[in-house]
């Protein structure tokens, strides 16, 4: 038997640059998912997941998506890629663990991805780095669940570091690891909403990006200044040039955070987050009302240092950052107002930086 682990992560600013070519700050969080398999020495996969209660079986060498069990495309994604590669892959077992909250916004199914991907190499004796495996992931999500999103999520979880943000560069490829002040702490809620991300707003909004750079003669929203940017506005429709908008301000709003951290200024990052929020509601379009009102009644909290919504938007949750001695009085206030002011129940987790797959 082996295991292979990998966390979920945490957007802190640079939300929607990751496909622009752009920069992105980000954290893996202290829960993830944990697979435990072994090789079947045939073509056979046997795949079963302990938090839905439900097994799929199927041929390495005629692999399809399922409809059925959808959670199983992120495993099988990853095989198939694998197998694109042509890496020594073929049938394996992994029984799924984790202590994730599906559909949060928290990327757990990028850390399924990578979680099996650090299964396989462990299974069939492979020697791929992070940066590999954190491609491989994505193109699964991409050409084989059908998500078109960036390296963000995949990347974040295959090199997270305890107490350390991660910058990524998404069009050099690098990353840099920089200590995230002590005294913190990140507080994630989930709004009760639903978010799914195959649910077509973020392919549509992905669009309206490329469009708005191409019609300012730039190869990606990565190459503009919001000096550009203004003096190109004429020639945007409104939708493309609000797109634009936010996602010009979050790679600069990331180099920002990325000074304040490295002069331990929290308060200023905080303040960054609530930008970043607010960017979202007004121009990205991706907030919900739940999440506005979550984001809100965090501002009005005392020891609240930051907050925004956490990842792709459309629902899901905030992440807030906030001082560590007051961590579980502020989570406490926040669910109870959230809760006096929607009828809804927010469920929250207070997080620690964690380290990558493993
Ligand atoms: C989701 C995607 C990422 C990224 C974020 C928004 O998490 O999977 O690639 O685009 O949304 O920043």
């Amino acid at each position: 038997m082996q295991t292979s682990y990998a966390p979920g992560r945490v957007e802190l600013l640079g939300n929607h640059t990751d496909y622009n070519e752009g920069v992105v700050l980000s954290a893996a969080i202290d829960r993830g998912v944990t697979l435990t398999g072994e090789l079947t020495h045939s073509s056979r996969v046997s795949l079963r997941s302990s938090t839905l209660g439900e097994a799929v079986e199927i041929d390495s060498a005629a692999l399809v998506r399922c409809k059925e069990n959808e959670w199983a495309n992120y495993l099988l994604g990853v095989l198939d890629v694998f197998k694109k590669n042509g890496l020594p892959v073929g049938g394996f077992t992994a029984q799924i663990q984790s202590d994730l909250p599906l559909g949060a916004g928290l990327s757990s199914s990028a850390a399924l991805e990578v979680s099996t991907a650090m299964l396989l190499q462990k299974l069939f004796g492979l020697n791929l780095d992070r940066l590999q495996i954190a491609k491989m992931c994505r193109r699964a999500e991409n050409e084989f669940v059908g998500v078109n999103c960036g390296l963000l999520d995949q990347a974040s979880s295959a090199f997270g570091k305890k107490g350390h943000a991660i910058f990524l560069d998404c069009r050099a490829e690098t990353v840099e690891t920089i200590p995230f002040p002590d005294g913190v702490k990140l507080l994630i809620t989930q709004c009760g909403a639903p978010h799914r991300l195959s649910g077509g707003e973020y392919n549509e909004h992905r669009l309206q990006c490329f469009d708005a750079a191409a019609r300012l003669g730039a190869k990606a929203l990565r190459d503009v200044t919001s000096a550009q940017l203004e003096a190109g506005k004429a020639n945007l429709p409104e939708l493309s040039y609000k797109r634009a908008l936010h996602v010009v301000g979050e790679n600069e709003r990331v180099l920002q955070g990325i000074g304040l951290l490295k002069n331990g200024n929290v308060k200023g990052f905080g303040q960054l987050m609530f930008a970043s929020h607010e960017s979202s509601r007004r121009h990205f379009e991706n907030s919900t009302p739940e999440l506005d009102t979550l984001v809100e009644i965090a501002r009005g909290l005392p020891g609240v240092l930051g907050s925004r919504l956490a990842g792709g938007g459309f629902g899901g949750a905030t992440v807030t950052l906030i001082e560590r001695d007051k961590a579980a009085s502020i989570s406490d206030a926040l669910v109870s107002k959230y809760y006096d002011q929607t009828g809804h129940l927010a469920v929250a987790h207070l997080c620690e930086i964690a380290d990558g797959a493993r």
